[in-house]
This record gives C-alpha cells, sequence and structure tokens, in this order.
C-alpha cells in the first residue's frame, strides 16, 4: 500500500504564550513534532510531508531530515485550507495519512492500524470518547447510532450534538486522489469562517465514499498540546506510564511519580532507584545497579552493582561493575571507569580512563589522564590538562600514590608505584617506584616570636 502522511502544524499556539512554535516545545526530552517524525519514520511513507507557518523558518531549522519535506501555509485559514497547500505535493495514488504536530504520543501501531483501516478505499478517522468534549469535533452518527455522518466542530454544533462525547481526533486516513479533490471543494461557511478539513466527512458519505471510525486505545495518544499546562499534564502521564513498564520489568522505583526519563532506560535485574532522578538519551543500567536520590544521567552505561550515590551528574560516560561513584560527583564525556572504580564527592572526571581499583575520593580533578589499577589520587589533586591553547595528557601507572594537593602539569607521565609527596607540582615525568616530591622543604625558624600589640 503506497503511504503518504502529512503532518499539519501550521497553527499559532496562541496558548502556549511563548515566542518559539507549539511544536517546537519538548516533551520529554524531544520537540513535539520531533515524535511525531520519530514515530511515522517507521511507517515507510513514500512522502511525509509538514505544513508549516508560524514559526515555519524556526521549525524547518530545528527539523533537517532529509526524507521531510516542509509546506508552508500562509496564512492560515483553517486544517482543511492546510491540506489544501499539499495537493500539489501529493501524486493520486495510495493512502494519505493525517496527523497532528502538537499530538506527540500517537503510537506507530495506532498510525498505521488507522491507514490499513483506509486502504487507500475508505475514509478512516481516529475517534475518541471523553468525559468533557468541549472544543472538539463531535462525531455525528445517523439515527440509529450507525454510521457517521457528519464531524460538527463545537462552535457549530447544536446544543443536542454538543452532548455527544465521541470526538475527531485530528487524526485521519483518506484514498489520496479524492481527498486532494475533496479539499478543494471546501467552503469556509462556518462559525470560525475557516476551512473546516473535517468537512470532508459529509462529502464522503454524499459521495458514497465509506466511512469507518476507530477509537484510539489509550488517551494518552491522542492527547493534543495547547498551553503549558497541558504540556506539564501530558509530560506527568507519559512519564507515570514509563514508570509503569519499568516497574512492571522489575525495576524497583523509590516513587514512580518522582523520575523523569527523556530518552530510553534499559536496566538489568534488580535495578533500584531512588527518588528524582533524571535519565537522558540512551542509559543502561546493568543488574543490580542502585541509583541514589537526584542524580542526572545521560546517555550512559552503569555496569553490574556499581552504586551511584545521591546527587551525582554522568554525562556520556561508562561506570564499570562494582564501581562507586559519589555523592556529588560528575563524571563528563569520555570518562571510561573500569571495575570497581570510586569517585567520590566533588570529584570531576573528564576524558580520562581509569582502571580496576583507582581511587579518587575528594575534590580532585582528572581530565585527559590515563590512570592504571590500584592508584589513588589524594584529596585536592587536579591534572593541569589544559595550557591556555592545547589540551595535553597525564598518564598514571598502576599503583601510583598521589598525595593531597597535587598538580600534574600535563604532558606528564606517573610510573608504576610511584609516589608523589603531598603539595607537590609535577611538570617532569616522575619514575617509577619512588617518591618524587617538589615542594619547597620545611624550615623551622629558631627563636621567632610572634608579634606582640604595640603600646597605645
Ligand atoms: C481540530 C478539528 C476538530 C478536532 C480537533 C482535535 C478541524 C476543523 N477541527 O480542531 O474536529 O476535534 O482538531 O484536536 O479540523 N493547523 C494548520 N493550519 C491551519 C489550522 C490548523 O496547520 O490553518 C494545524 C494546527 O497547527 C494543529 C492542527 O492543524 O496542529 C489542528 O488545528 P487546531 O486549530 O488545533 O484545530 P481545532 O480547532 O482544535
Ligand atoms: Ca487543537
Amino acid at each position: 500500500m503506497t503511504l503518504h502522511i502529512v503532518i499539519m502544524a501550521a497553527g499559532k499556539g496562541t496558548r502556549m504564550k511563548s515566542d518559539r512554535p507549539k511544536v517546537l516545545h519538548t516533551l520529554a526530552g524531544r520537540s513535539l513534532l520531533q515524535r511525531v517524525l520519530d514515530t511515522t519514520a517507521t511507517l515507510q511513507a513514500e512522502h511525509t510531508l509538514v505544513i508549516v507557518g508560524h514559526g515555519a523558518d524556526q521549525v524547518q531549522k530545528a527539523i533537517d531530515v532529509p526524507a521531510v519535506r516542509m509546506v508552508k501555509q500562509e496564512p492560515q485559514l483553517g486544517t482543511g485550507h492546510a491540506i489544501q497547500q499539499v495537493v500539489p505535493e501529493l501524486p493520486d495514488e495510495g493512502t494519505t495519512l493525517i496527523l497532528n504536530g502538537d499530538v506527540p504520543l500517537i503510537r506507530a501501531e495506532t498510525a498505521r492500524a488507522l491507514a490499513e483501516a483506509c486502504g487507500g478505499q475508505r475514509l478512516a478517522l481516529l475517534t475518541v470518547t471523553l468525559a468533557d468534549a468541549t472544543g472538539y469535533g463531535r462525531i455525528v452518527r445517523s439515527a440509529d447510532g450507525g454510521s457517521v455522518q457528519a464531524i460538527v466542530e463545537h462552535k457549530d454544533a447544536t446544543p443536542a450534538q454538543r452532548e455527544i462525547r465521541e470526538v475527531y481526533t485530528g487524526m485521519m486516513a483518506a484514498p489520496t486522489a479524492w481527498l486532494k479533490r475533496a479539499v478543494m471543494a471546501l467552503d469556509n461557511q462556518n462559525a470560525q469562517r475557516e476551512y473546516y478539513l473535517t468537512d470532508i466527512v459529509k462529502m464522503a458519505v454524499a459521495q458514497g465514499v465509506p466511512v469507518v471510525a476507530s477509537a484510539a486505545a489509550a488517551e494518552i495518544e491522542v492527547r493534543g498540546i495547547n498551553s503549558p499546562r497541558e504540556l506539564a499534564q501530558l509530560e506527568r502521564l507519559h512519564q507515570a506510564a514509563q514508570a509503569d513498564a519499568l516497574m512492571e520489568a522489575g525495576v524497583r522505583l523509590a516513587d514512580p511519580a518522582r523520575i523523569d526519563v527523556r530518552g530510553t532506560l534499559h536496566c538489568g535485574r534488580d535495578v533500584e532507584i531512588d527518588v528524582n532522578c533524571i535519565f537522558e538519551g540512551e542509559v543502561t543500567l546493568g543488574d543490580g545497579v542502585r541509583i541514589g536520590a537526584n542524580c542526572v544521567i545521560r546517555s550512559a552505561r552503569i555496569e553490574a552493582d556499581a552504586v551511584i550515590h545521591p546527587f551525582t551528574h554522568v554525562e556520556q560516560a561508562q561506570v564499570g561493575p562494582g564501581s562507586l561513584i559519589g555523592p556529588y560527583a560528575r563524571l563528563r564525556p569520555g570518562a571510561v571507569l573500569g571495575t570497581e572504580v570510586h569517585i567520590g564527592n566533588f570529584v570531576e572526571v573528564k576524558n580520562s580512563t581509569l582502571a580496576h581499583g583507582a581511587k579518587a575520593n575528594h575534590l580532585a580533578y582528572l581530565g585527559d589522564s590515563t590512570v592504571g589499577e590500584r592508584v589513588n589520587f589524594g584529596a585536592g589533586s587536579i591534572t593541569a590538562n589544559y595550557d591556555g591553547v592545547n589540551k595535553h595528557r597525564t598518564v598514571i601507572g598502576n599503583d601510583v600514590h598521589v598525595g593531597s594537593n597535587c598538580v600534574l602539569v600535563a604532558p606528564v607521565t606517573l610510573g608504576d608505584g610511584a609516589t608523589i609527596g603531598g603539595g607537590s607540582t609535577i611538570a617532569k615525568d616522575a619514575p617509577a617506584g619512588q617518591l618524587s616530591v617538589s615542594r619547597a622543604r620545611q624550615l623551622t625558624v629558631p627563636g621567632w616570636k610572634r608579634p606582640a600589640k604595640l603600646p597605645k
């Protein structure tokens, strides 16, 4: 079946009260429009067209996908007028699926089922039954309650029609050739003086094109966003659904209402996550991993039995099995930690590998460094990796002991088993197995007296 997808995204989004186009606001880390595009990418449509209007340039810049074409609607005279703009872009064949750029959680299965219900022959409408249908187009059925006769917009509905709770979600699939003719025949004789796409339903009925309505499986899939409040509400519903799926898979969440997954979180067995953690991008937590409260973890792999203590940030990093990280630690891009590494409070690691059993437990910075096994990196010690122009590497062998408050001026190498005396600035390589110290020798001044208070 030839499939074309049209995503309507030209509306103003007045109630967002934002300079950013509505469809570029984000839900769980991705823009509303990006979500719809990511979902529909799996449907293998021949054409994917996005109708843009308000903030078209910003939308175009944000969505830079070669397979997706933007079509401008200027001015915006209604949803029917929006579809008129893509008529020249669509061939006379197959099924055209119409989705909304501000309905972000539509599932691929639902979209596919809608396209299949059309099958290039019928007008298929995605509907939902709501407790409060205010504002929505009502599905008007024949007197016997059977076939769909029309969609009547809220503002045009009679009091009796306003009682109907079965509504149109804004998503439909239609035979492309017929749709093109139908939208070109629309008028704007209605309460809002708009070209309503929904008026094609009564045309279909009049012309004997079968109309089928299928109900959405879950309301969350058809919820549209019009305001910051609706955006936040849908975010919470989506997070609750993700938390549910995690718990279903055995993950123990201290509070399912206090976790945010803004990407994909893969978890092994016996994973425990405390409150207020944020996961972004693709994150993998191995068996037995424990994540403390208030951690932010982005694009990372945490291996089995590692513990991330509270208030730790991890970004584009890997943590080896059995490692202990935090509290208040920061792993930046390129931090790759082996097994049983300990990174303590106020320690920052960037673009560095730490081998088995290495420890930096307090107030330290390791940048652009290679750290051997069982190294102990003392409190307050840092690698000075940046000379103001270039970054340089620090190489620390196995079993090195770096005392407290040292500065390792890169490029520099500390041989296996070297010891660096506390307070040293090390700008030359330190030989293996020996003590290197660079601080001034301690002296005691004989006969020195503290100053006394001068007489007035
Ligand atoms: C529309 C439907 C209504 C349905 C509701 C579901 C029509 C006439 N009515 O109403 O039956 O219950 O959606 O949410 O279709 N858009 C454009 N260009 C325009 C106007 C709108 O691209 O000129 C886009 C908007 O950006 C939005 C979508 O079309 O993504 C729907 O527009 P909106 O104004 O929200 O339609 P509703 O009046 O809510
Ligand atoms: Ca709407």
